[in-house]
């Protein structure tokens, strides 16, 4: 039996649907906004956009009334570490009493704490704490979530984190988009050994485990976290092509706190998006330019680390760079919801309204090889959207801590 939806008194509708994706420069303030429309789903299928004056009733199943107000395209959020077990609670005190990231992560806290929790936890166990934050997600808008494994830094713990990944996305209405983390940290037990031998284990034992899992590869994308004290460029470009040579795509943590040259080698290695970028020289950002790397901007992360260093998105979106933006939600920053980066990426990077949706939609489908299917309301594409308790768009980054998501419509259907 076909489901048909249909949304009537649509006031602004914002499709994001024209003009060459990734948005780029000036592009991304252009929303394509449609007045007094309506909106036609079958089975989960945009099939018709058009004047509210001009709508067909018959054969409807649902009928959605948005009363003057506007709908957006459901957002993607293109960078999460939605699975992990147990909570840094302590960590947030210590953050208070001055203590810096890569301090706590150096004594053994931070990323290494959540790992031992998520190597103990039993899979069934992930899946319930991952739904449970994705329901949060969905409820705040957000319909399509890249999640990467990253906790459990062995073969089989980075495999039980993917399949518990792979389980959520059957359960759960929202989609899931995976990656493939293992280089997050060196755990303690490659401590003496290094970090060229961590590479070493993730590319001869994790990627083949992963890739080789009898239903299909566990994970769409590979990345790694490149920065002073963590992994270097070398190590990097060594695992991307292992894992290019896997079929895997790349994306990665670049010069989040000290410029390595991690945007540089996101451009040189044709990633699809390289993320944090708060620390990136002009050099990294302009080869990212010249090779079509998104950026993927966490404005989440310096707030949480009470840190003034955000990404420079306006000298970035002049430079004629895609920007996406995401959450970066993690164990250090419990951040789920997109309108909140949305009014960070505003506030703090200067960035307006329009272009912080273009980058909350169209720009993160794009950069997750998605953008055929989701990021911006057109005919053919998924019916994931958002209808707001506001009649404009610009309440998303305008509204601070008044929920202005009234209603999320996933697939065709309302949550
Ligand atoms: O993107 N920087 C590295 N990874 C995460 C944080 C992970 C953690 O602290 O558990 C990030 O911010
Ligand atoms: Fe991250």
């Amino acid at each position: 039996m076909t489901h048909t939806l249909i949304v009537i008194n649509i006031g602004q509708l914002v499709a994001l649907s024209s003009g060459p994706v990734p948005r780029t420069g000036g592009a991304m303030g252009e929303l394509g906004i449609v007045e007094d429309a309506a909106l036609v789903a079958v089975d989960g299928e945009i099939t018709w956009i058009g004047s509210n004056d001009d709508v067909e009733w018959a054969g409807a199943n649902d009928i959605l009334d948005v009363r003057g107000m506007c709908v957006v395209p459901g957002f993607v959020d293109p960078h999460t570490h939605l699975i992990w077990a147990g909570s840094r609670e302590r960590e947030f005190e210590m953050k208070l009493q001055g203590a810096t990231y890569m301090e706590i992560m150096e004594a053994g806290g931070g990323i290494h704490s959540t790992v031992k929790a998520t190597r103990e936890a039993p899979e069934e166990n992930m899946v319930i704490s991952a739904m449970a934050r994705l329901d949060h997600m969905l409820a705040a808008g957000t319909t399509t979530v890249e999640a990467k494994s990253g906790y459990g830094l062995s073969a089989e713990a980075e495999v039980k984190s993917l399949r518990a990944l792979r389980e959520v996305d059957k359960r759960h209405p929202s989609t899931i988009v995976p990656t493939f983390l293992g280089a997050h940290a060196v755990p303690e037990e490659f401590k003496e050994k290094g970090a060229d031998a961590y590479i070493d284990n993730v590319i001869e034992e994790q990627l083949p485990a992963v890739v080789g899992e009898e239903d299909g590869p566990l994970a769409k994308w590979c990345d790694a976290f490149i920065e002073e004290g963590v992994f270097t460029v070398d190590q990097g470009e060594r695992l991307f092509e292992a894992a290019k040579e896997r079929g895997l795509g790349i994306r990665l943590h670049a010069d989040e706190f000290v410029d390595s040259g991690a945007a540089a080698l996101g451009a040189k290695v044709g990633a699809a998006s390289a993320d944090h970028l708060a620390a990136s020289s002009d050099d990294g950002l302009e080869a990212m330019a010249a090779a079509g790397v998104t950026a993927t901007l966490l404005p989440g992360t310096p707030f949480v680390l009470r840190s003034k260093d955000y990404a420079r998105a306006r000298d970035m979106i002049d430079k004629g760079m895609a920007v996406a933006l995401a959450t970066d939600l993690n164990p250090n920053c419990l951040i789920d919801s997109m309108p909140f980066v949305m009014t960070l990426a505003c506030l703090q990077m200067g960035m307006t309204p329009a272009e912080a949706l273009t980058a909350s939609t169209i720009n993160a489908a794009q950069c997750l090889g998605l953008d055929e299917q989701v990021g911006s309301l057109q005919v053919g594409k998924r019916a994931d959207l958002v209808v707001l308790d506001a009649p404009n768009h610009v309440h998303l980054a305008y509204s601070l801590n008044r929920d202005v998501v009234r209603t999320v419509v996933k697939d065709g259907h309302i949550m």
